[in-house]
């Protein structure tokens, strides 16, 4: 018996506890974690910072291209920069989901993503993981909450008045639900879990629970 590589997609809008969850339960099985939207968050900066606008395809997808984007550690270098605080900024944040809906910067993104699984067993958090980068993910959870669960949750971490948060929360989950080019949908092998009811341990412990059924306790075997 050899042993197979596993790839734990989660996806889910904004604010669902995908972070913590896809970090906690990476680090309980041993696998790499990988956090898909923190590299439109990079090209988001790079937009951002050079005074480009974030819907610009002609500059974006070469620039998305031939970034040195690297995640590792819960650290994030962009042509050998630790950016990994500046990408939080609100107004990274709200570039990214333009940044996100250009096809070249998702083609340039999606194939970087791909390249993980050939290094190791990973959990990867983001929008489209189990419909586009890993469609055939042995693991596929869409994790959701109410937008004013998100809302109060976003505002109890990082403060900002309640309605605005609200308000983006909304604005965002329109804006990656509608897009043509791989919008935020479940897949339909999925495990829906709503974690607005849920704390965060109870999360991970269903989500490793899946992952244990799905495998052979967390670990991929081919015959
Ligand atoms: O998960 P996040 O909020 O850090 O993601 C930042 C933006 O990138 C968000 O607007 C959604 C988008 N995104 C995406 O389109 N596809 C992914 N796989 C991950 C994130």
């Amino acid at each position: 018996m050899s042993e197979k590589r596993v790839i734990v997609a989660i996806d889910g809008p904004a604010g669902a506890g995908k972070s913590t969850v896809a970090k906690e339960v990476a680090e309980r099985l041993g696998y790499l974690h990988v956090d898909s939207g923190a590299m439109y968050r990079a090209v988001a900066l790079m937009a951002v910072e050079n005074d480009i606008d974030p819907s610009d395809h002609n500059k974006l997808v070469p620039l998305a291209s031939h970034a040195d984007i690297v995640l590792r550690a819960g650290t994030v270098l962009l042509n050998g920069r630790d950016v990994t605080a500046e990408i939080r900024l609100p107004a990274v944040s709200q570039a990214a989901s333009r940044v996100s809906a250009i096809p070249g910067v998702r083609r340039a993104l999606v194939a970087l993503q791909q390249d993980y699984a050939n290094e190791s067993s990973v959990v990867m958090e983001g929008r489209d993981i189990g419909t586009v980068v890993y469609p055939h993910a042995q693991v596929k959870i869409y994790l959701d909450a109410s937008p004013e669960i998100r809302a109060r949750r976003r505002v109890a971490d990082e403060g900002g008045d309640y309605e605005r948060v609200l308000c983006e929360i909304r604005e965002r989950d329109d804006r990656d639900a509608t897009r043509p080019d791989s919008p935020l949908r479940q897949a339909e092998d999925a495990h829906f879990l709503d974690s607005s009811g849920m704390d965060l341990e109870q999360v991970i412990t269903e989500v490793l629970r899946i992952v244990r059924s799905k495998t052979s306790n967390g670990r991929g075997v081919t015959s």
